[in-house]
């Protein structure tokens, strides 16, 4: 932990010009309080500044240009669930700001915290009888353990699953979110009319609940975080994705196409009006999304921001080409170096 509490702070103080005496200073107050107890506390500041530079270093973002405008909420000092709960929801209402999404991260007490969600607002999904899910197959385990604690799901596609929160080793309890907080888009399509008839939506703003925060030696286990969406991760993959919504074949029939042929790309066309009205709706809804082409610019903007600050970047290709036409971006036509620097985020052992 000292090794990566002193690379940390030193890491802090030289990005943002501080003066060297007091980087003295407090690398020896870390010291001191590691040997003393085998943990330190991080100043506001130095979180804010941990959590901005892990976004930075998230080799699988394509949107990592705005690294330095994540708004940080420091919640470390609260141990009980309701109040958990009420600052949840708190950070859903100041992310979702009526459309006008802020990237935002809440930090909690970094081990006695845990969020059971994936993401805060997800939608639960129910095997039936003959193995076929109604709503997200991606929430299945996920939607077994709330009913399992005493939650009631009504069974359609697109139910908000509840928070599930545990603070230490107490049994986890769940809370519903009032709907008012929840932004959703319904779908339609500039041209298709028929388009609303499919009844699909999505809601606004993924904030990412599974994963740990890693910061000069300490893991911050409940720390959830959003930015907005691009278009494709709706468009091409939640709705799209045979083992997700599987809308492919549905909007292929409705646009008159012949969908037991592969050779007349079928499925491509249908993907891209699923793409545009994805992006089509959260614009004219006045909710902040990206489409594939912009975020690679800006990607591509982040590069050069980073080069100049000499600095690497980082990136897994699997994950940064765009599912849709990734040809069509720089990022398909470059390699990216995966190699994982801290800060940073990444995934941690189910708690269920
Ligand atoms: N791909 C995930 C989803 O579709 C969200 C991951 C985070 N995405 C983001 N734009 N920050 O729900």
């Amino acid at each position: 932990m000292l090794d990566e509490a002193v690379d940390f702070i030193k890491m802090y103080y030289m990005e943002n010009n501080l003066p060297v005496d007091q980087l003295e200073e407090r690398l020896k107050e870390v010291e001191k309080d590691i040997r003393k107890s085998g943990q330190y506390t991080h100043t506001s500041d130095e979180l804010a500044f941990g959590a901005r530079v892990a976004w930075r270093n998230s080799n699988r973002c394509i949107g990592r240009l705005f690294w330095q405008t994540l708004q940080v909420k420091d919640q470390r000092s609260i141990l009980d669930e309701e109040t958990i709960y009420e600052k949840l929801l708190e950070h859903i209402e100041f992310a979702t700001n009526e459309g006008k999404i802020r990237p935002t991260i809440s930090i909690f007490e970094p081990q006695k915290v845990r969020i059971w969600n994936h993401q805060l607002i997800r939608y639960a999904g129910y095997e039936q009888e003959d193995g076929t899910v109604i709503g997200d197959s991606d929430s299945l385990a996920f939607t077994k353990e709330c009913i399992k604690l005493g939650w009631h799901g009504n069974g359609g596609q697109f139910d908000i699953l509840p928070l599930v929160i545990q603070v230490e080793n107490r049994k986890p309890r769940f809370f519903d979110i009032p709907k008012e907080y929840i932004k959703e888009v319904p779908l339609r399509h500039p041209e298709f009319d028929w388009f609303t008839d499919l009844h699909l939506k999505w809601y606004a703003v993924p904030i990412i609940s599974s994963m740990k925060l890693e910061v000069g030696g300490i893991t911050y286990g409940a720390a959830p975080f959003n930015g907005w969406y691009m278009g494709t991760e709706i468009g091409a993959r939640n709705l799209a994705d045979d083992y997700r919504y599987n809308m492919l074949p549905i909007i292929g029939e409705s646009m008159g196409l012949d969908t037991s042929s592969n050779a007349n790309l079928w499925r491509d066309r249908a993907l891209v009006e699923l793409n545009i009205a994805v992006l089509y709706s959260f614009k004219e809804d006045g909710v902040s999304i990206v489409d594939h082409h912009t975020a690679a610019q800006q990607f591509k903007r982040f590069e050069a921001n980073e080069a100049s600050a000499n600095r690497d970047v980082t990136g897994n290709w699997t994950w940064l080409i765009p599912p849709l036409s990734p040809a069509t971006t720089h990022i398909f036509h470059r390699p990216y170096d995966n190699t994982k620097n801290l800060p940073g985020y990444s995934h941690q052992k189910r708690p269920y």
